[in-house]
């Protein structure tokens, strides 16, 4: 089975590049231009070095102790909370900035939720000599205001957008909006969604962490994990995790939502659960709407999963039945959370939080290998944790 993109930029019937005749000289370029370089030896290896000298790769894979014994099986963390800049993203910003550059851009636009991605963004481009233009709606910069000094610390020029949802939905309408009139920038997606060939080239940067988690089991003596489980928002450090595993049927593959409230409730960010097949953000794929098709209001307590759809990958994946979904309230989140910074002295983010919620809900065999990605650290998180805690 083949779960990668086709031709044609399709996932099965998900996928393609719907998009304004005007930004298609953009993805044309786009296209050619990683076409060329995706196997380039010179390039990949400059990639692979700044990974590996500048955010800190290969990064562990923990075996936790007390974790495993409580649940009575054998759990790995893959900690990419470790990366410079403290989370996944910067594995993605990394390669398209080389590629920003590839196309002689020197502006990068980006937009973000949780931050991470607006962060990740900032620094490589103060790394690299770019200017960076970071979309982000106005509840998420109230929410995540850390990461918006740190963006700002880092000469990142931070765009409030204040209507729609006030979250990474309209931030993206708008970086989008802010792209088709300086179409001389580069727009830096941060995950797996966008028109092709966006989800094509965020996956398989990202898929440096199963490369790596393969690698590492094998020093561990495991020839395959049985399951790997990441949280969802648009799906890049999920696409990334399950990569090397897709054509592997005896790895379970899965993937945890936000249900926010919960999914009967109105106020969630589960798209799975709740959603159906309609375009946003330029592709095909799997979205929260309402019976005309109008993109619902999303909510969930981690910024970085509150987001209405999917990436065409991840919906292709579902409807093929190769990951298995679950979705995971606040409250089990936050539970989740304070469990691992009691069991292992890690606090992570509330986006990685969901993916350690499901050690609950599934019966594992004491034999089994269980790879949880960590896909960010909640530093930024601390007070909502506070706040739960009553600290
Ligand atoms: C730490 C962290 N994890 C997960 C996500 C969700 O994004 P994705 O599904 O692309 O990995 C985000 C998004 O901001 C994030 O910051």
């Amino acid at each position: 089975m083949n779960y990668l993109v086709d031709e044609n930029g399709f996932y099965g019937e998900f996928g393609g590049a719907f998009i304004p005749e005007m930004l298609r000289v953009n993805i044309n370029k786009l296209k050619n231009i990683y076409n060329k370089y995706r196997n380039d030896s010179k390039f990949q290896k400059l990639y692979r070095e700044i990974l590996k000298n500048y955010v800190g790769r290969p990064t562990p894979l923990f075996f936790c102790k007390k974790y495993s014994d409580k649940y009575k099986t054998k759990i790995y963390l893959k900690r990419e909370d470790l990366n410079h800049t403290g989370s996944h993203k910067i594995n993605n910003t990394i390669g398209q900035c080389l590629l920003a550059i590839k196309l002689g851009k020197k502006n990068i636009i980006a937009e973000t939720g949780a931050g991470q991605h607006g962060i990740a963004t900032a620094t490589t481009c103060a790394m690299m000599g770019l200017k960076c233009f970071v979309f982000m709606g106005v509840i998420d910069m109230h929410r995540q205001e850390m990461n918006v000094i740190r963006m700002k610390t880092l000469g990142a020029n931070v765009i409030p957008v204040s209507f729609g949802s006030k979250t990474l939905k309209d931030a993206i309408n708008e970086a989008i909006r802010f792209w088709i009139n300086n179409n001389k920038s580069y727009y830096l997606i941060g995950s797996t969604v966008g028109p092709h060939p966006y989800p094509q080239i965020v996956s398989e940067f990202q898929s440096i962490i199963s490369e790596e988690i393969k690698i590492q089991l094998k020093n561990e003596g495991h020839l395959n994990p049985n399951y790997i489980i990441s949280c969802i928002g648009g799906g890049s450090n999920a696409a990334g995790s399950f990569y090397h595993y897709l054509n592997n049927s005896l790895v379970k593959l899965i993937a945890v939502e936000a249900a926010g409230l919960g999914i009967k409730s109105n106020k969630t960010a589960a798209t799975i659960a709740c959603g159906s097949k309609g375009i946003l953000h330029g592709s095909m794929t799997i979205i929260l709407q309402d019976k005309y098709g109008q993109v619902l209001p999303t909510y969930s307590i981690s910024p970085g999963l509150d987001y209405p759809g999917i990436g065409p990958m991840h919906a292709n994946l579902f409807m093929k039945k190769r990951v298995n979904f679950f979705n995971v309230t606040d409250k089990e989140a936050l539970q989740a959370g304070y469990e691992l910074i009691e069991s292992e002295g890690i606090i992570p983010a509330l986006e990685s939080a969901h993916a350690l919620a499901v050690l609950k809900k599934i019966s594992f065999n004491k034999n089994d290998v269980v790879v949880i990605t960590l896909s960010g650290r909640g530093d930024k998180d601390i007070n909502v944790y506070k706040k739960f805690y009553n600290l």
